[in-house]
């Protein structure tokens, strides 16, 4: 490899289900030489109410297949997953969750009391918690489990009068404790992200933490030298359009429904401002 080509191998990212598109999008703002193999275990999902112990076999075998697929990184755009995830030996391709950069992009904003949404794997960690106390030990943080909003997203129900109730139900004991911070601590809630805006009222800041993942995930790869190549505007540039270069080949896999992933895929990218998005679809074992 040139060091002008840079390293052409794949980020490999997975989730459950769509919810980790929300990431890719920003990756693909972010990053729009990289490309980006995918891998939704809806075989599987959800991950939000299963026990630690199945999330981390679960998340060791969609490691595993990505690595297989030769990856130079993984990143694991899945909360729950991220929360009950082990340390990787050292010898492992590089690894980034989401946990901490939602952290990060939390308290740059918060001012007193945030509440964290999430499923219940990833409430019941306090992963969350940790993670904004170790950078603001000053702020109250609050964690509400959200289990219906899942399979809502996944349904395609993200303008509705049920899910807007389901929205109020959740939130209500928040706005009552008068969070001024809501953390979309589920990779799959940002597809809700207006719904809930409107439902919190503008007095909140309702936080989507992929934006500041897909910067963790820009200046890592810079400082390993894995970037793809350094095409004008990469470097610094975040709202660079990925219309600008040549698109890479994304290759996006699933355990089950690849019709139907491959319906909600273009709608929620499109949604997080990837136009027209080009990938390739495969269904998988994993
Ligand atoms: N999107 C995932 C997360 O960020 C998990 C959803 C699920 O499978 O329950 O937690």
């Amino acid at each position: 490899m040139s060091p002008e080509q840079g390293d052409a191998r794949a980020i490999g990212v997975f989730d459950s289900g769509v919810g980790g598109l929300t990431v890719v999008s920003a990756l693909m703002r972010r990053l729009p030489a990289e490309t980006i193999l995918y891998l939704g275990d809806t075989a599987r999902l959800p991950y939000g109410n299963k026990s630690p112990a199945t999330v981390r076999r679960y998340t060791q075998r969609n490691v595993a297949f990505l690595e297989e697929r030769d990856v130079k990184a993984v990143v694991i755009a899945c909360n729950t997953a991220s929360a009950v995830a082990e340390r990787r030996p050292p010898t492992a391709s590089p690894q980034w969750g989401v946990i901490e950069p939602g952290a990060a992009a939390a308290v740059a904003v918060a001012r007193k009391r945030v509440g964290v949404l999430g499923t219940e794997s990833t409430i019941e960690s306090g992963a969350y918690e940790r993670a904004i106390h170790r950078l603001r030990p000053d702020l109250e943080v609050y964690g509400r489990a959200c289990p219906l909003f899942v399979p809502l997203v996944e349904e395609g129900w993200v303008e509705d009068e049920v899910t807007e109730k389901v929205a109020r139900r959740y939130l209500e004991p928040l706005i009552e404790r008068g969070v001024d911070t809501l953390v979309l601590g589920c990779t799959h809630y940002p597809v809700l992200a207006p719904l809930l805006q409107r439902v919190a009222g503008p007095e909140i800041q309702v936080v989507d933490p992929a934006r500041e993942v897909a910067e963790l995930v820009a200046r890592e790869l810079m400082s390993r030298s894995l970037l793809a190549s350094t095409p004008r505007g990469l470097a610094g540039d975040s709202e660079s359009s990925p219309g600008a270069l040549q698109r890479p080949d994304h290759h996006f896999c699933v355990s089950d429904g690849g019709d139907r992933f491959q319906r909600l895929a273009i709608k929620i990218l499109g949604a997080c401002g990837i136009v027209d998005p080009a990938f390739s679809l495969e269904w998988v074992e994993v």
